[in-house]
């Protein structure tokens, strides 16, 4: 599980392990030169999983958007007494930027999907090119003009506590931040103080670091700061399909076959 760290001692405590097969397409959680090292193959599950993140990014975006969940909570304690020309309002989609950082097959399927709710869309990533109709911008220009930022990059070294203090500052202070990637990329301290001073608007997190997020935890008790737990690839055909390749990466590697989705083919070279 993507919760499962990996590392070095574990693997030195395995001599006779064969493959390693994350039930994931992220694999921050394994230390894969290590593996490499060891010649221990690791397969992941890329691909299947894009569309159900794609979709929880606009539910998570819309949610916080339009106050769904708030709603549902004020519905609930007994607060809906009348409807009010004033109760509840929120950004509108239509017209607004978007902004992606991480132009790979999620964020374009964000893009995709983004075209159907008329948004403008632009995207920071300098290994992609242009599609749905989203333009390439620096980061900069990004942070400055996006009324809602999607993060979509890997966690690795030179993505951890990308968005920071100094991200933060350079968003626009009615913007809303949204996360499906990993939690790492975002340092909480920093956007606790960004979302508690108002910074910007509102966070929607899939993702959080650590997983699960204590119950205590000081964004939780924010209510500009909706956070699910960890649910992007979390519907019934993607988990199918996720666990069908994640068995055939483990089957595979213990019958000493090449892994069908192989994060590591180094490990076949001579
Ligand atoms: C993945 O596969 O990396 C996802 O985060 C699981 O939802």
């Amino acid at each position: 599980m993507l919760t499962d760290k990996i590392d070095a001692a574990l693997m030195a405590a395995a001599p006779r392990l064969k493959v390693i097969s994350n039930f994931a397409v992220g694999f921050d959680n394994i230390d894969v030169p290590e593996a490499i090292r060891r010649k221990i193959p690791v397969g992941h599950t890329p691909g299947v999983l894009t569309e159900a993140t794609a979709d929880q990014t606009f539910a998570l975006l819309l949610a916080s958007a339009r106050h769904v969940v708030e709603g549902e909570k004020y519905v609930r304690s007994g607060k809906w007494i009348t409807w009010g020309p004033q109760l509840l309002l929120g950004a509108d989609l239509v017209g607004a930027t978007l902004g992606i950082i991480g132009f790979g097959r999620i964020g374009q399927a964000v893009a995709k999907r983004a075209q159907g709710f008329d948004l403008r869309v632009i995207y920071y990533d300098p290994t992609t090119g242009p599609a749905f109709g989203a333009s390439p911008v620096d980061l900069g220009t990004l942070l400055r003009e996006s009324d809602f930022v999607s993060l979509h990059v890997p966690l690795t070294s030179s993505t951890r506590h990308l968005v920071n203090a100094e991200f933060l500052s350079k968003m626009k202070s009615t913007a809303i931040l949204v996360n499906t990637a990993r939690g790492g990329v975002v340092d909480q301290s920093a956007l606790y103080a960004a979302l508690k001073s108002k910074r910007i608007l509102a966070a929607a997190l899939d993702v959080t670091d650590p997983e699960p997020l204590p119950v205590d935890h000081p964004l939780l008790e924010l209510e500009n700061c909706l956070i699910v737990p960890h649910l992007g690839s979390a519907s019934h055909h993607t988990r199918d399909m996720m666990s069908v390749l994640a068995a055939q990466n483990l089957i595979a590697g213990l019958k000493g076959e090449r892994l069908p989705n192989c994060i590591n083919p180094e490990v076949y070279e001579q």
